[in-house]
């Protein structure tokens, strides 16, 4: 699975007319903020229309008022008020003509221009995909970043530069989502918020009625059925006629008083209940620490190790480019040996490479194993595009640097990948290179498996975001302009899965990067196998 994972990311670089029609906005900053521009234009023009339908308002009142008075002096004398010949003709026009105007008026619609736009804007507004995909996003962020739903509810986020909150319909919808999802334990939970902020005296055109149906049934399929009974409860009592609510109550007394039969008898749920446990347990770990390290929780590495990481200066071995100049270089781990390399990449390339990517940016894509097909997968959730040497100076001239201090031959390295995280964008646990068991992963290449994996920073990201080593427990921060280097594979050529690694989600802000996977070819001589298969 590991390998798909890594190969769909090469594949992408050939398939890339094929991948999705649809933007997927939720996945890339980039894109997203189009939309706000696309939102303030039609503010403008919103206003525009608020305009028109207020200025005719106000010509329609001006003649209310007039006639309003002419009538009722002309009411209280009508053949006085006619004796005057002005008055006489005044009346004919009026009705002949002007009552007829300020009908047209009446009638004009002033909505043209804003409805217009509307039209034109909505072929790039998100679709229900997008929504869901942003709200998924953000019940992934409270699970890695054990997040409490009141907090989340109302934006308490590190980092945040614009506080925002959740009102109670908008806890109703996540809840409604996940509900679609089956994921009863995130329904539960907002389902519950939204209930919460009613109580506490939020208007909103939430109904308690609704919120209560779906979290007693949410209750219900996780198995506490004296909860999902007081919930219904709870619902009979504004809505003593709730047909669902009824039948469920019966349903839950039925089953409550089956349940203590059973009860008394035997003992074999129970069983059943350990070994589901046991094996939810087993599935635990890697995600687990995966999570852990994200949060920055990591287990410390013994001072004993942490002593002998080092920071130096490094001219890639006496490479006439860096023995004037050499680059700061700092140890992030030993083993495997993750090096990061300080002020690599400057802000003038970062918005280069960022520009040459921006237009084709688009959602990574995995391999279906089961289709053969190219599809999105929740596990790798980013934009990425490919940027050649040939295409810019810049782009040449990072290949070269990344040559230089690696030493190894960069002419057969896939192109430089860029790749942008939105706010939940992530990328779990999985290894670069090919597995054994998958020889052919880069057989169109014909440059061998992926050697080494070379990372630039090219943003700061305000909350989340890291890189993580859940095997050997290393998290690496992203700080803009710095790089990270490790090999993928031994020098025998044997993949080194200590070097599992993934993108921690993007809890606040949004993450840049760009990499560059060296392959075999080309290593022979820079890099010679050894004796030894794990060396
Ligand atoms: C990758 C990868 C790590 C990161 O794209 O293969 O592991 O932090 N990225 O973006
Ligand atoms: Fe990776």
């Amino acid at each position: 699975m590991a390998f798909k994972k890594v190969w769909c990311a090469l594949a992408l670089g050939f398939l890339l007319p094929f991948s999705c029609a649809h933007t997927d906005f939720f996945t890339s900053i980039g894109h997203m903020t189009d939309l706000i521009n696309t939102e303030k234009d039609l503010v403008v023009s919103l206003k525009d229309y608020i305009k028109a339908e207020e200025s005719k308002l106000e010509q329609i009142k001006k003649w209310a008022e007039k006639l309003d008075q002419l009538t009722a002096t002309a009411t209280k004398d009508p053949e006085g008020f006619l004796g005057h010949p002005v008055n006489a003709f005044k009346l004919m026009k009026r009705l002949n003509t002007e009552w007829g105007e300020l009908e047209s008026l009446v009638l004009k619609d002033m909505s043209d221009g804003f409805i217009s736009n509307m039209t034109i804007q909505r072929q790039f507004f998100p679709n229900d995909e997008d929504q869901t995909g942003a709200a998924k996003a953000l019940l992934r962020l409270q699970d890695t970043y054990n997040l409490d739903t009141d907090t989340l509810s109302r934006g308490n986020l590190p980092g945040v530069k614009h506080k925002s909150f959740l009102t109670a319909e908008d806890c109703f919808e996540l809840g409604k989502i996940a509900y679609t999802e089956a994921d009863y334990y995130h329904t539960e939970l907002w389902m519950e918020q939204a209930l919460k902020q009613l109580d506490e005296g939020e208007v909103s055109s939430a109904d308690k009625v609704y919120i209560l149906d779906y979290l007693s049934y949410a209750v219900y399929q996780q198995g506490d059925l004296a909860k999902a009974m007081a919930l219904t409860r709870r619902l009979l009592e504004l809505d003593p006629e709730h047909q669902r609510a009824n039948g469920n109550m019966k349903y839950f007394e039925y089953i409550m008083a089956k349940e203590k039969e059973a009860n008394k008898s035997s003992t074999d749920s129970e069983e059943q209940e350990k070994e589901t446990e046991v094996k939810k347990k087993d599935y635990l770990p890697e995600r687990r620490k995966y999570e852990m390290l994200c949060r920055g929780e990591g287990l410390k590495m013994t001072p004993r190790r942490q002593k002998r990481l080092f920071c130096r200066y490094y001219d890639g071995n006496r490479n006439p480019r860096y023995i004037l100049g050499p680059v700061k270089q700092e140890d992030e781990w030993d083993k495997p040996r993750i090096v990061r390399f300080l002020d690599i990449i400057s802000d003038e390339e970062i918005e280069t490479v960022k520009e040459l990517a921006k237009p084709r940016l688009s959602r990574a894509t995995v391999h279906d194993p089961e289709t053969g097909k190219l599809t999105t997968a929740h596990y790798r959730v980013s934009k990425s595009a490919w940027l050649s040497g040939y295409e810019s100076p810049v782009v040449s001239r990072i290949n070269t640097r990344i040559q230089d201090l690696t030493g190894l031959d960069v002419s057969t390295a896939e192109e430089l990948q860029v790749a942008n995280y939105g706010v939940g964008g992530q990328y779990e646990p999985h290894f670069d290179f090919a597995r054994k068991d998958e020889p052919d992963a880069f057989k169109e290449l014909g440059t061998g498996n992926r050697i080494a994996t070379w990372l630039f920073y090219m943003s700061d990201v305000s909350a989340g975001g890291a890189t993580v080593f859940p095997e050997v427990g290393a998290s690496v921060w992203p700080r803009k302009g710095t790089a990270v280097f490790w090999y993928n594979l031994f020098p025998s050529g044997e993949g080194d899965y200590s070097t599992r690694h993934a993108a921690c989600p993007v809890l606040v802000g949004n993450k840049w990067v760009s990499n560059k996977w060296l392959h075999e070819r080309g290593q022979e001589f820079r890099r010679p196998c050894t004796l030894s298969e794990l060396e």
